[in-house]
């Protein structure tokens, strides 16, 4: 150190001669010191790659937005680059009486129509699912990386069920089919249309839909499961009652402590999660970090988060970086000085109904702990005196 630090001592190649031409990357890329920094899928956890899912790599990001090439992938059947000039979407109805005109639209005749751009989260239902009875994976890509932001771009389904004369006393379900091999259906309540919230999508951060998210359109159903944003969505059917298909009569139930199976749990609850530090990284040394992470509602915006360093005992409430957005996720940070002492840092987070994300404790205690879906249970990284962190639960 007397000598001086080289890096400031001695002028680096790229300070000394031309950079590289503009557009050698027309489809920009990272850095490629940030090569680490990728989708992973979980070793085992699936037998086929097709059925399968990969992994937002959550401890490396900033702000609240996914960028694309990150977002979380999730195929039941694989996924299918559409060509777009023959993808079409029907809207037509079970019974005439629910919808007088029905149509098929090509991607143009979408694009042409009115569109909004909003920003919200998707979460797969089973996100967090292997942790419902023990810590099972060591980091939070694993933990909670079936979890992306963006902002998507498209047209309000209720704006094209108008178009096509639907009946809305007598069509109050919806249901969704993708074009992929696995025909993926899921019934919507048309509560959730007629308030606008629901739309097809063709735009993600700015851009057309990536394959693995669904181009050329797929279903936005904000605050709801993963499972019924149907990606390269082709039909949609209005109907008078829940449809009960593959997908969610066999799929994406919740086993209750009684043995019976719960149906049609599709909101995500309130949730939170320390991104950085967690599970797997290391502190180097005593002192100042900056503690950050993601706090996300499927009833609505967030309005608090609260961070615990000792395992739940004491709390203090996290900065939120606004402007907070409806089921969106939202940055909290908080200061902390670590001691180099034992630690246990948690957050909770608070919606704006009030519901205040629950322990493991009392998640348990209503839904057992044989589940795959909805564990939206407080996190808990535990710090070492020699810097590591680990994944444990405290309840
Ligand atoms: N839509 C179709 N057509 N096929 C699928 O396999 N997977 C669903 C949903 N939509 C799926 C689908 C599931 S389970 C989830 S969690 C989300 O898409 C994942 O969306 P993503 O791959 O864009 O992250």
């Amino acid at each position: 150190a007397a000598e001086g630090d080289p890096a400031i001592l001695n002028l680096p190649d790229w300070s000394k001669q031309l950079g590289m031409p503009v557009a050698l990357n027309p489809y920009g890329q990272p850095s490629k010191y940030e090569s680490q920094l990728l989708r992973r899928e979980s070793p085992g956890l699936t037998r086929v790659p097709q059925a399968s899912v990969s992994f937002t790599p959550l401890q490396g990001l900033f702000g609240i937005i996914t960028p694309s090439g990150l977002h979380f992938e999730r195929h039941h059947q694989g996924w299918v680059d559409v060509d777009p000039a023959v993808h079409r979407l029907m809207i037509n109805g079970s019974d005439p009486a629910f919808l007088k005109k029905p149509k098929v639209y090509t991607m143009d005749d979408l694009m042409r129509l009115p569109s909004v751009s909003r920003i919200h989260f998707i979460e797969c239902g089973a996100n967090t699912g292997l942790e419902w009875g023990n810590v099972a994976v060591p980091t939070v890509q694993y933990t909670h990386g079936m979890l992306s932001c963006s902002e998507f771009t498209g047209v309000p389904l209720k704006l094209l069920l108008e178009d096509c004369g639907v009946d809305y006393k007598k069509a109050r379900y919806v249901l969704a089919e993708g074009a992929d091999g696995s025909s993926m259906t899921r019934t919507i309540p048309m509560e959730m249309v007629e308030n606008g919230e629901v739309f097809v999508a063709y735009g993600m951060n700015g851009e057309m839909l990536r394959p693995e998210n669904g181009y050329p359109l797929r279903l936005v159903v904000p605050g709801v499961q993963g499972v019924s944003w149907v990606k390269w969505l082709r039909r949609i059917e209005v109907g008078d009652k829940p449809y009960a298909t593959k997908d969610e009569a066999v799929h994406y139930i919740d086993l209750m402590p009684d043995g019976k199976h719960r149906q049609y749990t599709s909101i995500q609850e309130c949730k939170s999660v320390i991104t950085t530090p967690s599970g797997g990284q290391r502190l180097l040394e005593k002192g100042f970090y900056n503690v950050s992470g993601v706090a996300w509602s499927g009833r609505g915006k967030i309005t608090r988060v609260d961070v615990s360093f000792d395992g739940g005992v004491n709390w203090q409430q996290a900065r939120i970086e606004g402007p907070v957005q409806n089921k969106a996720l939202t940055r909290f940070n908080i200061n902390w000085v670590w001691d180099g002492k034992e630690a246990m840092l948690q957050s909770r987070a608070i919606d704006e109904t009030g519901y205040v994300q629950p322990t493991y404790g009392q998640l348990r205690a209503v839904r057992g702990s044989k589940s795959i879906y909805h564990n939206n249970a407080i996190q808990t990284w535990k710090v070492e005196q020699n810097g590591e962190i680990s994944n444990v639960q405290v309840l």
